[in-house]
């Protein structure tokens, strides 16, 4: 009954589609179980290279199931077309299955989205624009659409009527918006009703069917932990669990089936959107960063915001999902710098402090306390065992481990499924 989470351990954009591709061909199944395509997770094969958003990074590997769980947010016309994407580059993907309870995103939830954040102004999230935050707002406010709604048009109209009813005030009282016509909504998601309907499923019984039957089963998380709704740098964080235990309530698994939870790691750091971010580098190190690890969103093309590693964000990863390894990726990035920086605590108001605070003001402050490795200028892409690794990237890995309380069991030393390090099998 082998269950296991492979979650983003810092912003998110850490490699998870590489690291769940990689396992892909040892599981049977592969769920997302939070967020939607709000995600942008790359995976590399060969030569071919492929940016998911909403579909699982299973989906390359013929032999395993991806899994659309309850606890991601689904907007039809973006799932549609990837999976038209796919099939004109040959990829099959008719064992998709997709939760019936999962929530849709609309095209009122991607406008409301967007005026927030203009009406937000200098005060904004710097949200990917989905409609991520006002779907997930629904679910909990209890005015959400699901998918198994689109299969029964007299309730969908009125689910949809009630949620328009005190949006189309906001919209054009608050936001000098036009109102969205529920009639046009019911019709649009209507349409998307048959082509969906091969892949709806009751996902939560065929996952826990398939852990009694000792299949493997992955969860991938979407996003990090620092953008989880509640262990995240909140405000500026997305609307869902990415963390551990979201893998649980966004497919219906209890928490005793899971055995592992992995951790992506970036060897060192990246944000996109706004919000405090300590070891952010604005000078020629963070541009050199961004250069070299290719460092431009997935989803909305935006620069992503590069720094050093942090040791502090590392260790609370380890703490709030309880991980049992990291994934360290793109430590090939970081060669050739005579010397890396790490960040190990933080000075707070003239104190040093070892873990994340949890006062948001008190984070603000937080500036690193760093310590300096020596750096290598070996090439290390071709690298296939630890021991192939220079003596101070092998170090600094080291010292990493050390710092983040948690075993580093891979390390991805390249985009590729073979640019990988394999230090202890996941499986
Ligand atoms: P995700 O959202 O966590 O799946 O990550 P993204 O796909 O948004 O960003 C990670 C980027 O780094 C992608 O372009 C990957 O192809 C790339 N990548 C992943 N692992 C490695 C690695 O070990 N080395 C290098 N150089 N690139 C990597
Ligand atoms: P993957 O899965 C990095 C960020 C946005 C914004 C905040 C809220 O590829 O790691 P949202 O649209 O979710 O309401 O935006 O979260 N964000 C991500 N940053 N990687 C992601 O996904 C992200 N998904 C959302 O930039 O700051
Ligand atoms: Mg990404």
């Amino acid at each position: 009954m082998p269950a296991l989470v492979l979650l983003g351990a810092q912003w998110g954009d850490e490699g998870k589609g590489k690291a769940t591709d990689l396992l892909g061909g040892s599981v049977d199944y592969v769920v997302r179980y939070q967020g939607g395509n709000n995600a942008g997770h790359t995976v590399v094969v060969g030569d071919q290279k492929y940016a998911l958003h909403l579909l699982p990074s299973g989906i390359l590997t013929p032999e395993c199931t991806p899994v659309i769980g309850n606890g991601v947010v689904v907007d039809p016309s973006v799932l549609l077309s990837e999976l038209s994407g796919l099939n004109e580059r040959g990829v099959d993907t008719s064992k998709l299955l997709l939760s019936g309870n999962a929530h849709i995103i609309t095209p009122y939830h991607v406008t409301v989205d967007k005026v927030t954040e203009r009406f937000l102004g200098k005060r904004k999230i710097g949200t990917t624009g989905r409609g991520i935050g006002p779907t997930y707002a629904d679910k909990i406010n209890r005015v959400g659409i699901r998918v198994q709604d689109l299969y029964d048009e007299s309730i969908l109209t009125q689910k949809v009527e009630a949620a328009l009813d005190a949006k189309n005030q906001i919209l054009t009282k608050l936001f000098n918006r036009r109102a969205i016509s529920a009639d046009q909504v019911v019709e649009e998601l209507l349409g998307y009703a048959e082509q969906l309907r091969p892949y709806v499923a009751d996902t939560v019984l065929v996952l826990n069917q398939a852990l009694e039957d000792d299949k493997v089963v992955l969860f991938e998380g979407g996003q990090g932990t620092l953008l989880d709704i509640d262990h995240g740098t909140y405000p500026f964080v997305t609307s869902s669990n990415p963390t551990a235990g979201g893998a649980c309530t966004g497919a219906g698994v209890g928490p005793t089936k899971i055995s592992r939870v992995i951790g992506i790691l970036k060897a060192y750091t990246t944000r996109v959107g706004a919000g405090p971010f300590p070891t952010e580098l604005f000078d020629e190190d963070g541009a050199a960063l961004r250069r070299i690890g290719g460092e431009r969103g997935v989803t909305t093309g935006r620069d992503r915001r590069c720094g050093w590693f942090d040791a502090v964000i590392a260790r609370y990863a380890t703490r709030v999902n309880g991980l049992t390894d990291f994934f360290l990726t793109k430590l090939d990035v970081l060669t050739g710098w005579e010397e890396i920086p790490v960040c190990v605590a933080y000075e707070i108001d003239g104190k040093r402090v070892e873990e994340l605070p949890y006062s948001q003001s008190d984070f603000h402050h937080a500036k690193p306390i760093y310590e300096t490795l020596p750096g290598w200028s070996e090439d290390i892409t071709k690298a296939k065992t630890f021991a192939d690794l220079p003596k101070n990237a092998q170090d600094y890995v080291k010292a990493l481990e050390e710092m983040s309380g948690a075993p580093i069991s891979a390390i991805g030393v390249g985009p590729g499924r073979d640019e990988t390090i394999e230090i202890n099998s996941f499986i």
